[in-house]
């Protein structure tokens, strides 16, 4: 081995953006696991954290030798996962058995030497290996993990290849949901944060929150993150050994002054000593302060926020809700993809729908059907034990975290049904007046006369879809509309067809988006004013029995 001259350096620079490819291997999700074996949110959480402590990341020659790769790093202490992924160069994260391996591997690095320049001395988990010389070729290659969604196109061919709207809406969450490795990269990287925030804060905990944890991300989706200094203040209250910080203690004039004042200093400190994260953006004037950056060798986009523990909550709720019911997790992964071709929901913010406001409308979706789908969260507060209790700023959080304590309604209405009905609830909803809250499971009357007013689940003064402006919810409402007219037609539903059928159809640029129709057959034999005239009547009929269906649920 020593032939090879391994040597490990903490990478000071890394490359952006990952490779896109159709292939996804099929990976068992844990989270999905765990949930089988019914673990709470918070167990999973804790135990992918501390795999993500036991880990590194390693910058690697793509034509390495599997094999002799692992003997080297073995020489650490024992090797429990590991795998490759290309983003403009072959990574490796390694999982050992025990964190003092971690230890062992950082005492062999090396700082590199750089010409001209001089390197800030800061051992992260983050590594280079360099293979002077080439080695020999007659080795397998690893096999790389992809870590980005096929294209649309890419897509709508695999679901036209499907049977049924169920299987292809199945195939769509399988084929863009998050695989094991990518979460398991999501943690490394907040843990590699978290080395990095300990500097000032040596108890904090750097957690993943939204789309990573809730078990409703895409694959390529940004990885939200929460620096918690939770444990400080509890260990702190807890010791009456008469010794109290207050002596000359800094202290801001709110919360969220010392937010943002720890939050611009976390934020210096990783734009200059951060290894692989670039464009570091200090945005401590939104709602909710955050820190914005890119980690280069994962290809990640990263928000950093602190004192978030509600949106912590959040992303539990929506978890649960996912693990519910399989048909949860389906039709939003459907209506997200949706949203996203039709540019309903944008990367940028702005006046758009966010797919956090999506999200809670499938569910409360959902929780019409008759019977419902999906339990109200009034109903999940009271299913709640003593344990579960959560208080946070006056806001009562509290939901049950053992899943076998619910008990659902049986509703076996398919996925191609659940849809079709998805977009004539909302092409239909009296959005003028009435607001939708999950938490009571029924339309309320609108508080503020804001386009589109959902309820924050739990700071229920609060609107989560505030941004929203009256032309991006008529956009929203007449593509609904639209799509539920497409879902209706016979040409949609003919799977033999070369052009894209069902789901697939509705991925096509739309008359509501303002962009090209040629792909349709219908459309190129009908006049405007007929196409028009069907979409019309089609939604006066379906508006009248989705009325009285709502009325009898
Ligand atoms: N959030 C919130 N109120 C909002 C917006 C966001 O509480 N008005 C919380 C939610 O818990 C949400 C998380 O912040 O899940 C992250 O927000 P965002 O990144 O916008 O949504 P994701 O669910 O992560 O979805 P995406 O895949 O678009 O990142
Ligand atoms: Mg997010």
């Amino acid at each position: 081995l020593d032939r090879f001259c391994f040597g490990l350096e903490p990478q000071t620079q890394g490359r952006f953006t990952s490779t896109a490819s159709a292939v996804k291997a099929q990976t068992e999700n844990t989270t999905a696991k765990a949930a089988k074996e019914s673990k709470t949110f918070q167990a999973i959480q804790e135990e992918r954290r501390e795999q993500a402590e036991r880990s590194v990341l390693i910058s690697c020659p793509s034509k390495i030798n599997e094999n002799k790769f692992l003997d080297y790093l073995s020489k650490h202490g024992t090797i429990n996962n590991h795998f490759f992924y290309n983003s403009y160069g072959a990574y490796a994260v390694v999982e050992f058995s025990s964190r003092e391996s971690i230890a062992s591997l950082k005492e062999s690095t090396n700082i590199p030497a750089v010409e001209h320049e001089a390197a800030v001395p800061f051992k992260s988990r983050l590594l280079s290996l360099k293979w002077p010389g080439s080695q020999s070729s007659n080795h397998p290659m690893p096999k790389f993990k992809v870590q980005s969604p096929p294209s649309i196109s890419e897509i709508s061919q695999l679901l036209s290849e499907k049977n049924s709207i169920d299987e292809q809406l199945q195939c769509l969450t399988e084929t863009l949901e998050l695989t094991e490795e990518n979460v398991s990269l999501r943690f490394l990287v907040c843990s590699l944060l978290r080395d990095i925030a300990g500097a000032y804060f040596p108890e904090c905990i750097i957690r993943p929150f939204g789309s990573t944890v809730n078990s409703f991300g895409k694959l390529g989706c940004d990885v939200d993150m929460i620096l918690d200094l939770d444990g400080i203040y509890a260990t702190s209250q807890k010791k009456g050994s008469g010794l109290s910080l207050e002596y000359q203690v800094k202290r801001g004039a709110s919360e969220r002054a010392v937010t943002q004042s720890i939050l611009s200093v976390i934020g210096k400190c990783v734009d200059q000593f951060g290894p692989g994260c670039v464009g570091v953006q200090n945005i401590l004037q939104a709602r909710c302060p955050l820190v914005r950056f890119s980690h280069q060798p994962s290809g990640f986009q990263c928000d950093l926020t602190a004192n978030n523990r509600v949106a912590m909550k959040s992303s539990e709720l929506l978890f649960l809700y996912g693990q519910l019911d399989p048909r949860v997790r389906h039709l939003v992964f459907s209506v997200r993809c949706w949203a996203r071709v039709h540019s309903i929901t944008s990367s940028i913010p702005g006046a758009w729908i966010t797919n956090f406001s999506l999200t809670v409308m499938v569910v409360f979706f959902l929780q019409q059907r008759g019977p419902p789908i999906l339990p109200t969260l009034d109903r999940l507060k009271e299913l709640a034990g003593p344990s579960d209790k959560c208080v946070i700023e006056g806001n009562d959080c509290t939901i049950v975290s053992d899943l076998s304590k619910i008990t659902l309604q049986q509703n076996t209405d398919t996925l191609e049904k659940l849809l079709q009905e998805f977009f004539e609830f909302y092409g239909n909803f009296p959005f003028n007046k009435a607001s939708i809250n999950i938490r009571k499971g029924k339309e309320q009357t609108k508080p503020e006369t804001t386009a589109l007013y959902i309820q924050n689940p739990f700071e229920t003064t609060l609107n989560i879809s505030k941004n929203v402006n009256a032309t991006q919810l008529e956009r929203f409402v007449a593509l609904c509309r639209e799509s539920a007219w497409l879902l209706q037609q016979k040409e949609n539903l003919n799977q033999s067809s070369d052009s894209p059928w069902g789901f697939a159809a509705l991925l096509v640029p739309s008359v509501s988006s303002g962009a090209g129709v040629k792909n349709r057959r219908k459309r190129k034999l009908e006049p405007a004013s007929s196409r028009i005239k069907n979409l019309l009547d089609s939604l006066k009929i379906k508006g009248g029995e989705t009325v009285a269906k709502k009325g009898s649920a």
